[in-house]
C-alpha cells in the first residue's frame, strides 16, 4: 500500500511541479491532468498582443536564423534561450556538448556558433528525461538589467469565488518560500468579476510592489493588461516572475507563466493548436486525446476503474494482495465505448502488463457500455493476457451474457 501510495504520490508530484502556485494557492489537491504548457515565446507572443511589456526578442528554427535576429535586435546585450517545456535550462548540458541553455552575450556574431550547437541536438536538465529534449527553436532576446524584481499573479482562487491578484515585493524566487516566511510581504486583492481591474486597487498592488511615482502608474498599467490578457485567454492564471524594474524606468514582465481553462478549449483554439506534445509521454498523451486520464506506474497489473478514488483505492488493494499497479487510468463519468476500446489497446501496448483488473461502479457509467467496450477490445485487440472483471452498479446484471462471448474473459463477482 505504502509503495503504491509512493509511486502514485510522486507521479502526482511530477504533475504538480509543473504547476505548483495552483496547488499552493487553491490549498485544494488537483486531480492529477495534462496541462497545456506553452513554450516561453509563445507565452510571451500572448503577452505582447495584450501590450504587456516584455523584451524584445525573435524566435529562430536555424542557427543562420538566429544570428540574423541576434543582428536585427540591435541591442546592448543578447540573450539566447533554447524553447524547451522543462525548467533548470541554464543548467542543462547539449548533447553537443554545449553547456547551458540559457547564453548571455554582448557579440550578435556569436549566437549563430551558440544556436548552431543547440538546434537539433538534446538539451538534458534535471527536469528532462535522462536522454533529453530536442531543441527545435530558439529565442533570441534583448537582455535587460533589472534593478528591482517583484512577484505579479492573477488566479482563480475558490475563498474569493473569482479572480484574485496576488503580488509581493519580493519576486525573483520562489513565491511559496515567501508565502512561508514572510506572509506580510504578500497582497491579496479580489477583483469583481463584472467591474474588472478598478484602477485604485491596480494602483494599490502597484504601490504594494514597491513601485513609487511613475514606475507606479507604469506597474498599475501593466496589471491592467495583464488581466485583460487573463480573462482573452481563458486563462485560470497568470504568474509575472520576475515583473521587474530595469535602470532605463522600465517595468517589464521578464518571465511568465500561463494556465488555461481547459473548458474554453472550445473557443481557445489558436492557443491550445500551440500545444506542443512532443515533450509528453506517449502513452499519457494518447490518453488525453480519448479523454482518459492516465498515469503510467512500474508495476505489472493493469488497472480500469471509473472515478479517480475507486482508481486510488484499486492500486492500493493490488498492492495490499502483494500485487504492483502498471497504471493509474480512469475512465470518468459519460464513457462511451470507443473509449474503453482505445483505454484497452493503451493498456494492452505496454510490454510489462501480466494482467489487467477492470474495476467499474456503475453509477454515472452503464456498466453495458464498459462490457461492450471491453468485449470488442478482446476480438480485436487478441488480449493475450488474463482478464479480471468486476462490474457493479447500473445494469451490471445483464451484462454477465456479453461475457460467453469472449473466451479469456474472467469474471470475478466481488
Ligand atoms: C533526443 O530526445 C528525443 C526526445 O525529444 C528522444 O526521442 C531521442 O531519443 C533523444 N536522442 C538522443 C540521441 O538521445
Amino acid at each position: 500500500r505504502l509503495l503504491c501510495s509512493i509511486s502514485f504520490a510522486v507521479t502526482l508530484l511530477r504533475i504538480l511541479v509543473v504547476n505548483p502556485s495552483h496547488f499552493f494557492y487553491s490549498g485544494t489537491f488537483l486531480f492529477p491532468r495534462r496541462w497545456l504548457n506553452l513554450q516561453e515565446y509563445q507565452s510571451k507572443k500572448l503577452m505582447q498582443e495584450s501590450g504587456v511589456a516584455v523584451q524584445r526578442f525573435y524566435v529562430a528554427d536555424t542557427a543562420s536564423e538566429a544570428l540574423e535576429a541576434a543582428k536585427r535586435l540591435n541591442a546592448k546585450e543578447i540573450v539566447l534561450k533554447a524553447q524547451i517545456l522543462a525548467g533548470g535550462r541554464g543548467k542543462g548540458v547539449f548533447d553537443s556538448g554545449l553547456k547551458g541553455g540559457v547564453h548571455l552575450t554582448k557579440d550578435p556574431a556569436v549566437v549563430g556558433e551558440l544556436a548552431n550547437k543547440m538546434l537539433g541536438f538534446n538539451l538534458t536538465t534535471k527536469q528532462t528525461p535522462k536522454e533529453g529534449v530536442k531543441v527545435k527553436t530558439v529565442m533570441v532576446a534583448e537582455a535587460l538589467d533589472i534593478t528591482r524584481e517583484t512577484y505579479f499573479a492573477i488566479l482563480m482562487d475558490r475563498s474569493f469565488n473569482g479572480p484574485v491578484m496576488v503580488g509581493s515585493p519580493q519576486g525573483g524566487m520562489d513565491i511559496e518560500e515567501v508565502a512561508a516566511s514572510t506572509p506580510e510581504l504578500i497582497f491579496k486583492e479580489a477583483i469583481d468579476i463584472f467591474e474588472g481591474v478598478r484602477d485604485d486597487q491596480a494602483l494599490r498592488m502597484a504601490a504594494n510592489l514597491g513601485f513609487k511615482g511613475a514606475l507606479q502608474r507604469q506597474a498599475a498599467d501593466q496589471i491592467k493588461r495583464l488581466y485583460d490578457l487573463f480573462l482573452k485567454v481563458d486563462a485560470t492564471q497568470v504568474e509575472v516572475n520576475p515583473l521587474g524594474e530595469t535602470p532605463e524606468g522600465q517595468v517589464v514582465c521578464f518571465d511568465a507563466k500561463i494556465n488555461f481553462d481547459d473548458n474554453a478549449e472550445f473557443r481557445q483554439k489558436n492557443v491550445f493548436a500551440m500545444d506542443d506534445m512532443t515533450e509528453a509521454d506517449p502513452t499519457e498523451m494518447a490518453a488525453a486525446k480519448w479523454d482518459l486520464k492516465y498515469i503510467g506506474l512500474d508495476g505489472n497489473i493493469a488497472c480500469f476503474v471509473n472515478g479517480a478514488g475507486l482508481a486510488m483505492a484499486t492500486c492500493d488493494i493490488i498492492d495490499l494482495h502483494g500485487g504492483k499497479p502498471a497504471n493509474f487510468l480512469d475512465l470518468g463519468g459519460g464513457v462511451k465505448e470507443k473509449q474503453v476500446y482505445e483505454a484497452f489497446k493503451l493498456l494492452t501496448a505496454d510490454p510489462k502488463v501480466e494482467a489487467i483488473l477492470v474495476n467499474i461502479f456503475g453509477g454515472i457509467v452503464n456498466c453495458a457500455i464498459i462490457a461492450n467496450g471491453i468485449t470488442k477490445a478482446c476480438r480485436e485487440l487478441e488480449l493475450k493476457v488474463p482478464l479480471v472483471v468486476r462490474l457493479e452498479g447500473k445494469t451490471a446484471l445483464d451484462t454477465h451474457q456479453h461475457w460467453n462471448t469472449c473466451t479469456k474473459v474472467f469474471v470475478l463477482p466481488l
